[in-house]
């Protein structure tokens, strides 16, 4: 596979064209900013461990049903993936109250959650990526009534499998993002990454961040936390 012409250059990744139409070069770098770009840095090693895991994760889901991006790892920043347009909808399950839910509603961070919930942000930097329902995204024509309606079952499927899969590596999963996209065959497929950068993730015994929140927040031990998440999930 030829890598060709930068596509695109995103916060955390650079996207290249092949020689096939219908599939592109994800490269992940280590580059790191939160808050709609304002906190600026790096994490050393981050592409590496956010390629990898991003990949072992889409493997795992495509064997239990979940269509996904993911065609073939090439190297240990880059990734062969299907080209699709991305839905400008970034869908956010959470488990376990943290983060934003917790300042919108006034409630500590650890309430766990009877049922997961969701919520959808239109993925618009400039607007900083401001929350909307269902009926506002119909409204904005991001995506059609049976586009929403399948995101949301493959979220919360998404959800049920990595809740569990983390649970045996003793951490727990308070909350992610995800992002879909659709292929030139108009399938939907889950895209973007699932990592550190994107999920909440919890020692289950300690309640130890190992997750970006150590970057945002200025915990200290960014590197670390990502290198244990990669090590409880792929033993490296
Ligand atoms: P939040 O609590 O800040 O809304 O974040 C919810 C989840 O989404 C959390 O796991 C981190 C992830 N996330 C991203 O992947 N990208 C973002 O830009 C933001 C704000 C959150
Ligand atoms: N990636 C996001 C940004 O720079 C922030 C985050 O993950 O918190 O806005």
């Amino acid at each position: 596979m030829e890598k060709k012409e930068q596509l695109y250059e995103g916060k955390a990744k650079k996207v290249y064209a092949t020689d096939d139409q219908n599939l592109v070069i994800v490269s992940y770098k280590d580059d790191a900013t939160a808050f709609n770009g304002l906190k600026k840095g790096t994490i050393e090693g981050k592409g590496v461990i956010n390629n990898k895991m991003s990949n072992f994760l889409m493997q795992i889901l495509e064997k239990e049903g979940v269509k996904t991006h993911f065609v073939e790892e090439l190297s240990e920043r880059e990734t062969l993936v299907k080209k699709v347009k991305i839905l400008p909808l970034e869908v956010i399950i959470r488990n376990i109250s943290a983060g934003s839910f917790a300042k919108h509603y006034g409630v500590q961070e650890g309430v766990v959650f009877d049922e997961p919930t969701i919520e959808f942000s239109y993925k618009n930097d400039d607007l900083g990526d401001p929350l909307l329902n269902e009926y506002h995204a119909l409204a904005l024509k991001l995506a059609t009534k049976d586009e929403i309606a399948l995101v949301k079952q493959m979220a919360f499927k998404v959800n049920e499998v990595l809740k569990e899969y983390f649970k045996k590596l003793n951490v727990t999963l308070v909350d992610f993002k995800i992002e879909f996209g659709k292929t030139a065959e108009g399938t939907i497929v889950l895209a973007d990454e699932i990592s550190p950068d994107t999920c909440r993730f919890w020692d289950s015994t300690t309640g130890e961040k190992l997750d970006k929140d150590r970057f945002r927040r200025d915990l200290g031990g960014v590197e670390g936390a990502y290198q244990e998440m990669m090590r409880r999930l792929m033993g490296a």
